[in-house]
Parts: structure tokens; C-alpha cells; sequence
């Protein structure tokens, strides 16, 4: 029996390609050409090749344009990401196409880089990098670059999920005092001590650094906006490593720039690989490219989850463990 065609628009560990062109007739991109960029040249290979299944990334258009322009031969949609927010979901079900996702294994991986913002926004690592690397550093002075502790501080995590969770287990290791903000309130074994808040203006109010951890979408679509911003203590800290949506740019670098906000720390943006140039002019706002979940453990172990996906929705004919639909 012929093996089904896969497109995977980017280029993925070496062990995954390895195991995709085994199992699939895999489509795929070795040198991560950018045609990922425009959803209609994803339909369009889909359509040569004829594929039986996607394996995409966060950040593909993979809207209901491209879901509409897709050939009937397409039964899955993989992404090698746990968010999805890049999928219009509700138009691939209409067209009976199962999407899936690689959730629990990049939880850590994650929470790492939340903790690595956190740390750099408090201590001014950025600032201090930047200033050595320029040949800028005269030496050690009792003065320079102080920054704050995260010793007995207030963390706040809106979004109290797995990466959320893990990230508070991270930052009891730092004496921080945990708060979350979610839709409900966990069972005691997940929650270990952490304080819920059911209300959005006591969470802000409350804590010293927000580390954010909500999918993207219109439900989050510029949720720390001027005016709960404005609700944070002066001197507070933002950390953002979920989707760059959830945070409304323009209000953040007005904190930032009036010193409301202290220090921020961010992984993702609104609209990237473009990033606002407002945060360029800021020493006080920590930036990095989506490192979120990039470790070599980490995203071989999102490869393996995503073909899994792919294997019981195009080989065994099963539900993949991970349908988001
Ligand atoms: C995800 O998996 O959604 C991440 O943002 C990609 O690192």
C-alpha cells in the first residue's frame, strides 16, 4: 500500500524528517523556504502533491482561506506547536479535517523561557549584555544597573495551565509568592498553595510581575491593555511568553517608557516575526525570538508527538491523542 503524501511546510529536527519519510510520502522543506509564509502556496503544494495530511507551525496562516483552498485529499492538520490559534479549527472540522496539536511536552521548556524573561526584566540582564558587548562596561560600580529581587515578590500567572503550573513550581524555588488568575480555580494538588484571584482588577492590583500564559484569539486579543496596566503597582514587572496578541504594544511601551512598569520581558509579539519598534528604543524591555519551547529535548519531543497524531488519523485510522477538534 502507497504511503500518504504528508506536506510539512517547515524544516523540523533531523531524527523527525527522518521518521516522517519513513512512515509518509513526505513533502519536505529542507532549507525552511518561507512559501509557509502565504497559505496559498500551502494549498497549492497541497494540491500538487495531493496530500493526505499537513504538518504545520505556529505562526502559519493556516486561516479558513487556506482551509477553504485546500484539496479534499487532506484528512489532518498537525501543528508542531500546542497553540493553534494560527488554525481556523471550526472551519477545518466543516470540512471533516482533524487538527491536532503537541500540548504537555514543551510545558517545561516554556516555563524556562518565562523564568529566563522574568529574570532578565528584574536583574537588567539585556541592559548589562547589551553594555559589554558594546565595549561600553568600565568596570564595577556600587551603583550600576541595579535592578530588583524576586526574593518574596508577588508573581501573578494569568493562565494557570500546565506551562502556568510549572512555572510556579520554577518560581517557589525563588521564594517568589505565588497568585493565578484563570477561568476556575484548581484542585488543591495543582494549585499547591498558589492564591486564586476571581477577579481581574484584585490579581493586578495584588502582584509585583505578570507572567502571561493565555492561548492567542479574539477572547485575549490585547487583554493587558492601558487600562489594566494602569491597575498594576508602579514598579511591577511583565512577562509574556504565551501569544503575542494578549498584550495591547502601544500601552506597554507607554508604561514602560513612563517608568509605570518597570522592566519587561517578551517572547512573543503581535504580528511576528514583526515586531512593534517601539520596544527598540527601551533599555528596560528584554526581547527575545520566540524561544519559548526551543530545546533540542524539547522540539524532537514535539516531532514525535506530531507524527503520532498524524499516524492514527492517516495510518491506523484512529482519533490522534492530541485532536483539538
Ligand atoms: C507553541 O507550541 O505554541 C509555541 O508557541 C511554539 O514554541
Amino acid at each position: 500500500m502507497s504511503k500518504p503524501v504528508l506536506l510539512i511546510t517547515r524544516k523540523l529536527p533531523e531524527a523527525i524528517e527522518v521518521r516522517a519519510a519513513r512512515d509518509f510520502d513526505a513533502r519536505l522543506n529542507p532549507n525552511d523556504d518561507p512559501w509557509f509564509r502565504s497559505g496559498a502556496e500551502i494549498a497549492k503544494r497541497a494540491t500538487e502533491a495531493q496530500a493526505a495530511g499537513v504538518l504545520c507551525a505556529a505562526g502559519d496562516p493556516m486561516n479558513a482561506e487556506t482551509i477553504k483552498a485546500l484539496p479534499a485529499s487532506v484528512k489532518a492538520i498537525a501543528t508542531f506547536s500546542v497553540g493553534y490559534d494560527h488554525i481556523d479549527v471550526p472551519a477545518a472540522t466543516a470540512r471533516g479535517i482533524v487538527v491536532t496539536n503537541t500540548p504537555e511536552v514543551l510545558s517545561f521548556a516554556t516555563a524556562e523561557t518565562a523564568m529566563t524573561l522574568m529574570l532578565m526584566a528584574a536583574r537588567r540582564a539585556g541592559e548589562g549584555e547589551r553594555m559589554v558587548r558594546a565595549g561600553k562596561w568600565e568596570g564595577w560600580a556600587p551603583t550600576q544597573l541595579m535592578g530588583v529581587t524576586l526574593e518574596k515578590k508577588k508573581l501573578g500567572i494569568l493562565g494557570m495551565g500546565r506551562i502556568g503550573r510549572e512555572l510556579a513550581d520554577m518560581a517557589r524555588g525563588f521564594k517568589m509568592e505565588i497568585h493565578y488568575r484563570d477561568v476556575n480555580k484548581l484542585p488543591p494538588e495543582l494549585e499547591k498553595g498558589a492564591i486564586y484571584h476571581d477577579s481581574d482588577d484584585k490579581f493586578l492590583a495584588t502582584i509585583d510581575v505578570i507572567s502571561m500564559h493565555v492561548p492567542g484569539g479574539d477572547a485575549t486579543r490585547k487583554w493587558l491593555n492601558a487600562e489594566r496596566l494602569a491597575k498594576m503597582k508602579k514598579g511591577s514587572l511583565v512577562v509574556n511568553s504565551g501569544r503575542g496578541g494578549s498584550v495591547d504594544d502601544e500601552a506597554l511601551i507607554a508604561a514602560l517608557a513612563s517608568g509605570h512598569i518597570r522592566a519587561a520581558g517578551l517572547d512573543v509579539y503581535d504580528g511576528e516575526p514583526v515586531v512593534n519598534p517601539g520596544y527598540f528604543k527601551l533599555e528596560s524591555v528584554a526581547l527575545l525570538p520566540h524561544l519559548g519551547s526551543a530545546t533540542i529535548e524539547t522540539r524532537a519531543a514535539m516531532g514525535q508527538r506530531a507524527l503520532e497524531n498524524l499516524d492514527a488519523a492517516l495510518r491506523l485510522g484512529t482519533k490522534p491523542p492530541h485532536a483539538v477538534n
